[in-house]
């Protein structure tokens, strides 16, 4: 069942789909440095979205940790995509918050830039890159939440690919809001 609370005009989802299906200004790629895809939702959204979408990503040059890039749709539903690098989790000791945290402001930040109506986002580095989910729920939301104090999207969508990721989601979303 989808989670869905309205904050200050921002309407805030949790949802369990395949984020390459959803319709929304941006979807974010929870990429590699290269740009040049990868597994994990990383090559989800370059499959779906055709090769284009790595031509345009190869013009990019890379995107370091922490930092955000954004191309077109190409064949997705989505017209944008927001291409963002997680921290590979080593222990929470080497600054992997910080990062995680800089992913969901930026790819926020280029989607106030762009004037995006809507956008979601996968959990990024909680695959691949090893981030616990519960940590990560918890960084992710307040990182959002922060940055959706200037100039937001209408919609802001967490996009998790397990029930279990999106009750961590939803979980700290209830807390944030209701503290
Ligand atoms: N839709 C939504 N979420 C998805 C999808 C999808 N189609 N496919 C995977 N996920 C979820 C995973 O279950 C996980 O919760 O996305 C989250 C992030 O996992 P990864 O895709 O492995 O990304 P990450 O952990 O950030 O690692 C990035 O993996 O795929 C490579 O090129 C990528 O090197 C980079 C690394």
């Amino acid at each position: 069942m989808d989670f869905v609370v309205s904050r200050a005009e921002v309407r805030f989802e949790v949802i369990v789909a395949d984020i390459t299906t959803l319709a929304v200004d941006a979807i974010v790629d929870a990429a590699n440095s290269s740009l040049r895809g990868g597994g994990g939702v990383d090559g989800a959204i370059h499959r779906a979205a055709g090769p284009g979408l790595l031509a345009e990503c190869i013009a990019l040059g890379g995107c370091p940790t922490g930092e955000a890039r954004i191309t077109g749709g190409h064949h997705l539903a989505a017209r944008h995509v927001i291409h963002t690098v997680g921290p590979v989790w080593a222990g929470g000791g080497f600054g992997e918050p910080e990062l995680l945290a800089r992913c969901y402001r930026a790819s926020l930040a280029l989607a106030r830039d762009h004037r995006l109506d809507s956008i979601a986002f996968p959990a990024i580095s909680t695959g691949v890159y090893g981030y616990p989910g519960e940590e990560a729920a918890e960084v992710a939301v307040a990182a959002v939440l922060a940055e959706a104090q200037t100039a937001p999207p209408s919609r802001i969508v967490f996009c998790c690919f397990s029930k279990a990721a999106a009750d961590r989601h939803r979980a700290a979303l209830e807390r944030s809001l209701s503290a």
